[in-house]
């Protein structure tokens, strides 16, 4: 089978010390080696290792499911935050957005603008829909604000009976308030598996439903991510494009980097960069360690941060995400008398060019001293974007382990949301309301 992807890490290695990278592959060795035994912290949070396997007794239910859905649906309303809504959108719009004849997806409980959610509905009156609320908690506050406003919405719709047969709930599979009200109500669930975390979730039904829904081969997405999964378990000797990246970023971070920046050549993986920083950014960032993860995506930001990256403080490395193949072409027309100075390019295709830009941006940044890698995808089918998924979170493991910090926790996201429950008034929250007053008078 072909590889479905490749990474070019030659050049990261020009400005690091043997011994340094000696290091980082050791510690990337015993890391990998402890995700396999199951002996590093957080290890009863390691079932997204198995998911392409485990998960196939449910796929038949997600694919039919949306099968049914297909008929009876313009919109589907996808509702979660973080990773239980990431990783969903993120292969939509990699693998070409919606397809023709299935329900369009929209997004909602991914923030908390009230007009958003307000022309949201707007949107939907006249459309057939459905509703797919997501997450593990069941307690997070946007998806629940956006939930109930759907639940109601839903209700005046289309009664109370009929609704509840177009609400369809992902969540934990014994407990949390969505799994109550579910029971109660007689929604259909999908369960999200115990020892998988919001981040890594992607190849459960948190986003194979979605993706279904929209018409992608999720069994494809899974035959992908199982084809990296067998790399990666296999890999005795650092050869698998996990354990390689995970270690030229382990490296680049020991001679003082503190900033990665993901670089996209397709507008259609700008959604994959927002999983991937999630991923990398809430796994790896704690403890005062961890890269920043950060993304742009090119040629577009060429034209804004461009020139700090080629000559700013000199904190960041830079990987590019490619793909060699991204699908759909358009060929530089003649133009008569050449006024704009584009003949030589007349018969191009755009794809042919765009490579020239990553090939002429890798040469530059290189040159000022940036140490850059590369990621390429053969293409954006759903094969290869589930590969690089598991790629991604394959390597997140291996480098959160290598740096010592617990990958598969977040224990941070915590204090934004106590705050924001003492000045929303949540009983029980008195006494942290009254601190953050004082706070906020002292300045
Ligand atoms: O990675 C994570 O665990 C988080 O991003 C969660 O997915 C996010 O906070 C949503 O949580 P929940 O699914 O419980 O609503």
């Amino acid at each position: 089978m072909e590889m479905p992807l490749n990474l070019d890490d030659t050049w990261v290695w020009e400005s690091i010390g043997e011994s340094t990278r000696r290091r980082a592959e050791t510690s990337c060795a015993e890391a990998r080696r402890r995700l396999i035994d199951r002996s590093g912290p957080g290890r009863g949070f390691l079932g997204w290792l198995d998911l392409p396997e485990t998960i196939e007794s449910h796929v038949s239910d997600i694919v039919e499911t949306a099968g049914r859905l297909r008929e009876e649906t313009d919109v589907l309303v996808v509702i979660g935050i973080g990773g239980s809504y990431l990783g969903a959108r993120a292969v939509i719009e990699a693998c070409g957005g919606g397809t023709r004849g299935f329900p369009r997806i929209r997004y909602a409980g991914h923030h908390l603008s009230g007009k958003y959610l307000a022309s949201l509905l707007d949107e939907l009156e006249g459309r057939r829909v459905t509703v797919n609320v997501i997450s593990k908690s069941g307690t997070t506050t946007e998806p629940a604000i956006a939930f109930r406003v759907l639940k109601q919405w839903m209700e005046n719709r289309y009664g109370r009976r009929e609704a509840a047969k177009r609400i369809i709930v992902t969540t934990d599979p014994s407990k949390g308030p969505l799994r109550e009200l579910a029971s109660k109500e007689g929604y259909k669930t999908f369960p999200i598996p115990e020892d998988v975390g919001g981040r890594f979730s992607v190849l459960s039904a948190v986003g194979l439903f979605p993706i279904a829904s929209a018409g992608h081969d999720v069994r494809a997405l899974l035959e992908g991510a199982r084809w990296m999964r067998s790399c990666f378990l296999r890999d005795e000797g650092g050869e698998a494009p996990s354990f390689r990246y995970a270690a030229a970023r382990t490296a680049l971070a020991a001679v003082g980097k503190r900033v990665e920046v993901l670089a996209v050549f397709e507008p259609e993986l700008g959604m994959v960069a927002e999983w991937w920083k999630q991923l990398f950014g809430e796994s790896e960032g704690k403890q005062r360690k961890g890269l920043f993860p950060s993304s742009v995506v090119y040629t577009t930001d060429l034209h804004s941060l461009g020139q700090y990256i080629q000559e700013g403080t000199p904190i960041l490395f830079e990987t590019f995400l490619r793909a060699e193949s991204a699908g759909g072409d358009l060929v530089v027309p003649p133009l008569d008398g050449d006024s704009d100075g584009l003949q030589y390019l007349a018969g191009r295709g755009l794809s042919w060019i765009n490579r020239k830009a990553w090939e002429g941006t890798a040469l530059a940044h290189r040159a000022g001293g940036v140490p850059v890698m590369t990621i390429s995808v053969a293409g954006l089918s759903c094969f290869e974007v589930g590969a690089l998924l598991y790629m991604f979170q394959a390597a997140v493991a291996i480098s959160g382990y290598a740096i010592g910090v617990n990958p598969f926790d977040q224990p941070g996201v915590e204090a934004y949301k106590r705050n924001m429950f003492a000045l929303l008034g949540k009983p029980g929250f008195e006494r942290e309301a009254e601190a953050l007053r004082r706070m906020q008078g002292a300045g």
